[in-house]
């Protein structure tokens, strides 16, 4: 096999969480607490360790989550401070280094499943809390299953960073507020928001020229069962967040729900685990960052009339009643479709998703008034929901290009 094309294949990974789940686990605190332990669980709730660290059923943090690849399965390590198994022998320094440099205690390259490339903006001292606070955890003594044995080979890796990764923290811009440069802080670093919102490249690194413009994922579907999801354009174009006031993103952020959308796939651990647990103060910041993000205009296809016509009937008969005649939809009923960056997406896998399986709620969420949408899955057959997609793609002054039959039946 090439280099590059291992590369491709090792990387080509990354994305994947296998199993979602959301776990009910105390990490409120203040970040103004002058304890380093207090601080150090704040951050690594900011930095959603527990999501990507806990597999479903097992101990928090003692790792085990399998991350899909096409070379076999990654599977998250344990960060309990278990000397044999977990990080027990780790220094304040060792952690630093993973974080910031994707190297592991032992000089082993880390795949970048783990977001070191958005980690290394993180400031030394919070990783230094962040570690004060892993510290404090219940040792547990679990190894995670051995990996393939393209993981053991890891120096595609360290190829793989000398093109598309640059080590480096956090700088503040001079020209932008305080409250800015913190959101930036937040997003950019431990929020690793771009690993999913960004487009890679071909070699799956993020392209910075398109940050934030949307990218692929793959994640659970429903049941079990693992497939593509699109992690909406996060600028404000009419396709992106355009219609989201920055207090509609606070609001989501803080508690799963605005009025102008609820979570339903894999933003509810985002949420759940690590979102709802931030302050106010960096809730706004981010709000405010994700603001800012530079949009680009729509230049892509659009639905052509006839096939917005052929979904019309269908929309009618079973999204009508609760999105509105208008895609406005309504405070009883449900968010808007107009404007909706799910509805716009360039890949329209999480629009395709929520039809065909329905939204998966987070718990702990609360829909308000929303009565729960059904999954469609079963209803319409594929050609029905390319019909509404692109219904709901071509009307209101909705951006986006026509949705393939394709699409739909890689996602049942
Ligand atoms: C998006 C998923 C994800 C998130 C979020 C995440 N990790 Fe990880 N982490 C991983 C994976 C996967 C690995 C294994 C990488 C490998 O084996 O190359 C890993 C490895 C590590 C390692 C290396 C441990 C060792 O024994 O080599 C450390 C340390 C670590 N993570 C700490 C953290 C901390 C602290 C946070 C929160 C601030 C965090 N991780 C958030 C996925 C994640
Ligand atoms: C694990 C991948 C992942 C991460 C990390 C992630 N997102 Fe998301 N996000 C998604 C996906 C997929 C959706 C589509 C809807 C859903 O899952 O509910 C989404 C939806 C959203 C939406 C709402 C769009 C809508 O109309 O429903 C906002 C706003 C958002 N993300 C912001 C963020 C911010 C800010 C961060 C970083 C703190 C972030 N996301 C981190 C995957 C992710
Ligand atoms: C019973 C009311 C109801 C019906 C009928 C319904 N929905 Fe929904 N829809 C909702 C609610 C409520 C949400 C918010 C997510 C949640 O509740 O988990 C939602 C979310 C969505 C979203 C995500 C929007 C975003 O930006 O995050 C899309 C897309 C969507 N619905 C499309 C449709 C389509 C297409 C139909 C018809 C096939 C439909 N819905 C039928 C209530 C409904």
């Amino acid at each position: 096999m090439g280099a590059a094309k291992l590369i491709r294949q090792l990387l080509g990974t990354v994305f994947l969480l296998a199993s979602a789940t959301c776990f009910a686990q105390d990490h409120s605190a203040s970040p103004i607490a002058n304890s380093p332990i207090e601080r150090g669980r704040y951050l690594a709730a900011a930095g959603n360790c527990l999501s990507c660290h806990t597999r479903p059923g097992g101990e928090p943090f003692a790792g085990g989550v399998a991350f899909e690849t096409p070379l076999g399965t990654l599977y998250s390590t344990n960060i309990t401070p278990e000397p044999e198994t977990g990080i027990g022998r780790w220094t304040v320094g060792d952690l630093q280094r993973a974080m910031h440099e994707g190297i592991a205690r032992d000089g082993s390259h880390l795949v970048p499943a783990f977001p070191y490339t958005s980690f290394t903006k993180v400031s030394n001292a919070d990783v230094a809390d962040i570690y004060a606070y892993l510290r404090t955890l219940p040792p547990k003594r679990y190894t995670p299953p051995a990996n393939g044995l393209w993981f053991k080979m890891r120096w595609p890796v360290a190829l793989w960073n000398s093109l598309f990764f640059t080590t480096g923290r956090y700088v503040p811009d001079p020209g932008k507020s305080a409250e800015w440069n913190r959101g930036a802080y937040l997003v950019e670093g431990l929020g690793h928001c771009g690993a999913c919102h960004t487009p890679r490249n071909a070699f799956l690194a993020e392209q910075q020229d398109k940050a934030y413009t949307g990218g692929v994922i793959r994640d659970e579907l429903s049941r079990g069962k693992v497939g593509r999801w699109f992690a909406v354009n996060l600028t404000s174009a009419k396709h992106g967040l355009g219609s989201w006031s920055v207090a509609d993103l606070e609001k989501y952020f803080r508690t799963g729900v605005s009025s102008r959308a609820g979570t339903f796939g894999p933003m509810n651990e985002v949420i759940v685990n690590s979102l709802k647990w931030l302050t106010p103060a960096d809730l706004h910041a981010m709000a405010v960052y994700v603001k800012s993000l530079q949009a680009e205009p729509y230049a892509g296809d659009r639905v052509p009339p006839e096939l917005v016509a052929a979904g019309a009937s269908i929309y009618k008969e079973r999204c009508e009643k609760c999105h509105g005649a208008s895609g406005r939809g309504g405070f009883f009923s449900g968010p808007p479709l107009a404007g909706s960056a799910v509805v716009q997406g360039e890949d329209p896998a999480s629009l395709i998703n929520i039809i065909i399986h329905g939204p998966s709620r987070a718990k702990g969420v609360s829909y308000g008034g929303w009565e729960t949408m059904s999954a469609y899955g079963d209803v319409l057959d594929d050609s029905q929901v390319v019909a509404v997609s692109n219904f709901v793609r071509g009307s209101w002054g909705n951006q986006a290009g026509p949705v393939s039959p394709a699409a739909v039946r890689s996602l049942r």
